[in-house]
C-alpha cells in the first residue's frame, strides 16, 4: 500500500542500523507506530517475535494478518459454502476465496451510497472516490466477509486475512492523487479497471505475535519488548483524515460523516504526535514510560521536532547516537507536476541504563 511515512524502501537501512547496535539475544521487537506493518514485517521474517501496534483500525487489520498470522489459513468451515475448496491444496485456499469473492454480484451498500458517482446523484454531494462498480463490489465483499464472520464461518484469522485483501486490493482502484483526503474530479484510468480481490501475502513463521489497537502513550505501559521501534507521524497530518475511507471499509459501521470528501469523526484518534505544541511532551513521556533495552526512532529532518529535541529526550534514558541516509521522494506541486527532493532519514537510537 502506498502509505504516508512507509519504511518499505528503507528497510535494509534499518535492519543495518538496528542490527549494528543490538545483542543477539534480543527476540522481542516492537513496532508501536505501526502502519501497512511493514516493519514489524520483515523482522518477523528475520525471527523475532513482533508487538505491532497503531491507534487506526485499519492498520490493526492489516498487522492482524501480517504480523499476527502465521500458520496456513485452512478455511475448513468453508467447505459446504464453497464446495470447491476441498479439492484445493490448502496453501491455495486463500486464492480460491479471494476468487469466488471477486465474482460475487455487487450491492449498493454505504460505500456506493457514499462515495462513487452513482450513489451520490442528486445528494448534496456527488463524490468520486470509487467507479459505481467496484464501490458496489466493495460494499458485496465486505458484507460477505461479515456475514461469514457472524456465521462461524471463517474463524480470526481467515477474517483479518480477508479484511486486509480487501483494504489492500481496493486502494489500488481509489480516484485520488494518493490519500483520501481528496477524490480526482475526472475518473482516473487504474479507478476505471475492474476490481478484483487479490489475496494478501501471508508469512509463515514460528513465532507468537501481539497486535494492539491502541494509542501508544497507553500500551507502552504495558508492555515490556527488547527493541522498541518507533516510527510517528512527522508532520501535522493526521491519518485519520488522510485514510478515513479505509477506516470506514475496515469497520463497516455507518459512520456519520460530513462535508465534501465524506470525512467520519476522528477526534478519538486524533494524534499529539501531529501536533507542534504537543509532540515533545508526548514523545518524552513515551521515552520514560518504556522498559525496553533500545529505542530506535525513525524521524526525518523537516519533523516537527528538531534534532536538538530528539536528542535532548532520547539522552534521558542513556547512551544516544543516530544513523542517516539521503533519501530521494516525489512531492506533487500544485500544478501536479511531479518534483523530486531530497530529505534526510535518521534513525535515532538510545541503549538504555536499565
Ligand atoms: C509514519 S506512519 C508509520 C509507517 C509504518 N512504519 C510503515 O512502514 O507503514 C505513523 C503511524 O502512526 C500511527 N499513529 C499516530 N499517532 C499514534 C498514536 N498516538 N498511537 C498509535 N499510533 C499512532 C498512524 O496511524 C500511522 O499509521
Amino acid at each position: 500500500m502506498n502509505y504516508i511515512g512507509s519504511k518499505l524502501s528503507l528497510l535494509d537501512f534499518l535492519e543495518e542500523s538496528i542490527t549494528s547496535i543490538v545483542d543477539k539475544d534480543c527476540r522481542i521487537f516492537c513496532d508501536l507506530f505501526a502502519g501497512t506493518g511493514a516493519v514489524g514485517s520483515h523482522f518477523k521474517k528475520k525471527g523475532y517475535s513482533i508487538i505491532s501496534n497503531d491507534i487506526q483500525y485499519y492498520s490493526y487489520v492489516l498487522n492482524r494478518h501480517y504480523i499476527g498470522n502465521h500458520k496456513e489459513l485452512k478455511f475448513s468451515k468453508l467447505l459446504s459454502t464453497l464446495p470447491a475448496l476441498k479439492s484445493t491444496a490448502i496453501k491455495l485456499r486463500k486464492n480460491e476465496v479471494c476468487r469466488y469473492l471477486s465474482n460475487i454480484k455487487g450491492n449498493k451498500g454505504f460505500i456506493y451510497q457514499n462515495y462513487s458517482i452513482g450513489g451520490g446523484k442528486s445528494k448534496e454531494f456527488e463524490r468520486m472516490y470509487y467507479s459505481d462498480e467496484n464501490a458496489k463490489k466493495c460494499d458485496a465483499i465486505r458484507k460477505k466477509i461479515e456475514e461469514w464472520k457472524l456465521e462461524d464461518k471463517i474463524n480470526d484469522d481467515e477474517y483479518y486475512f480477508l479484511l486486509t485483501s480487501l483494504l489492500e486490493s481496493i486502494d489500488k482502484y481509489s480516484n485520488t492523487a494518493s490519500v483520501y483526503g481528496a477524490f480526482l474530479k475526472t475518473m482516473k484510468k487504474s479507478a476505471l479497471r475492474t476490481f478484483k480481490l487479490s489475496h494478501a501475502n501471508l508469512i509463515l513463521n514460528d513465532q507468537e505475535h501481539e497486535i494492539y489497537n491502541e494509542e501508544s502513550n497507553n500500551l507502552i505501559t504495558k508492555i515490556n519488548p527488547d527493541i522498541l521501534y518507533l516510527d510517528p507521524p512527522y508532520n501535522q497530518r493526521q491519518y485519520g483524515s488522510n485514510y478515513h475511507l479505509l477506516e470506514t471499509i475496515a469497520k463497516y459501521d455507518y459512520p456519520e460523516i460530513h462535508g465534501k470528501t465524506g470525512l467520519r469523526n476522528y477526534d478519538n484518534q486524533k494524534s499529539d504526535y501531529c501536533s507542534k505544541p504537543k509532540v515533545k511532551k508526548a514523545f518524552k513521556n513515551l521515552i520514560l514510560n518504556s522498559k525496553s533495552k533500545y529505542i530506535f526512532l525513525s524521524y526525518n529532518n523537516e519533523g516537527l521536532m528538531s534534532l536538538k529535541d530528539i536528542k535532548e529526550v532520547m539522552s534521558l534514558k542513556g547512551k544516544y547516537g543516530f544513523f542517516t541516509k539521503e533519501y530521494s521522494r516525489y512531492k506533487a506541486d500544485n500544478n501536479r507536476n511531479y518534483l523530486t527532493n531530497k530529505t534526510t532519514e535518521y534513525i535515532h537510537y538510545v541503549e538504555c541504563n536499565l
